[in-house]
């Protein structure tokens, strides 16, 4: 619509110009007004690294951003984005904590959410992932995150993304969830991403007949509190993570769901 809209400014050129854009602009006026109405998206673990990247930018472009945080009480770059940006709300949300999520999704009841991003995750310590030395206690908590954490989201905020425009369910997957490209290491980690990715394909089709896109995405290789003193050529920050990500999901739709693309738009072998 807005591109529709920029060509015929830019190619109205006679007397009757102002005349013509003002015949051209009333009918669009309702359009127009609609589109004061911005998009809502919801970023789980959005007070660093990534998410808080996705909720920056999300928060940059206009949306209403539901910025969510285990401990709101010290998300303080959170709040700098919010004191520039005051249609985002900052929410608590542990996503282990299934009860929360119910509240949560009851109080957004009613309300299009266009977007759910599933970001929130954790590695377990890649440490505690060495074969023959594995921490498997470790193991439920990072499935709990990273797997049940998304499953329970999606089907506690399914109304919401239901009854929004763009109906879409993205999933901060890695790399690593890749079976066909992994080399070794972080098995715990990559386990539990290659879960994510099963569980979200099957969601998929569950969910395309109601014209729901569900997507994974890779957020590729980013200097986060996720990747401690690592700093390899790469790499690539949060913001530009954030940026791809985002794009990506711009292109996302109903054709593509149960996709496993990276930040950059190429697909994933399973
Ligand atoms: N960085 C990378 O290279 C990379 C690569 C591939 C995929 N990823 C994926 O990208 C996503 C974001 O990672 P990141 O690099 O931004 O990591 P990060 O800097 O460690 O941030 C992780 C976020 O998840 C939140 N979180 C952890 N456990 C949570 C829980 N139980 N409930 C709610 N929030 C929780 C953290 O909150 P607290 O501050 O409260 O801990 C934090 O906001 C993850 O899913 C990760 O697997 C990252």
């Amino acid at each position: 619509m807005l591109n529709r809209f920029l060509n015929i400014t830019h190619t109205v050129s006679s007397p009757f110009a102002p005349a013509l854009l003002a015949v051209v602009l009333a009918g669009l006026l309702p359009n127009l007004a609609q589109a004061a109405e911005e998009p809502t998206v919801l970023v789980t673990g959005s007070n660093r690294g990534i998410g808080l990247e996705l909720a920056r930018q999300y928060a940059e472009r206009g949306w209403n951003v539901i910025a969510t945080a285990r401990k709101p009480e010290v998300a303080d770059d959170l709040k700098a984005i919010q004191a520039k940006h005051p249609k985002l709300v900052i929410v608590q949300l542990d996503v282990t904590d299934h009860q929360r999520i119910d509240e949560l999704a009851a109080e957004y009841q009613g309300k299009p959410i266009d977007i759910l991003i599933n970001n929130a995750g954790i590695s377990g310590g890649h440490e505690k992932s060495k074969f023959g030395e594995m921490d498997l206690d470790v193991y439920p908590q990072v499935h709990a995150v990273n797997v049940v954490g998304p499953t329970k989201m999606a089907e506690a905020f399914i109304d919401s993304v239901a009854i929004s425009d763009q109906k879409k369910i993205i999933n901060i997957t890695s790399g690593q969830g890749s079976i066909g490209r992994t080399w070794g290491c972080c098995s715990i980690y990559r386990s539990s991403k290659a879960a994510l990715n099963m569980m979200m394909r099957n969601i998929s089709i569950d969910l395309k007949k109601q014209g729901i896109t569900v997507g994974l995405v890779s957020p590729g290789f980013v200097r986060t509190g996720f990747t401690p003193g690592l700093d390899l050529p790469m790499m690539i920050t949060a913001e530009e993570s954030a940026r791809g990500v985002i794009a990506v999901i711009d292109e996302y739709d109903i054709e593509d769901t149960g996709t496993f693309v990276g930040h950059d738009g190429k697909e994933w072998p399973w």
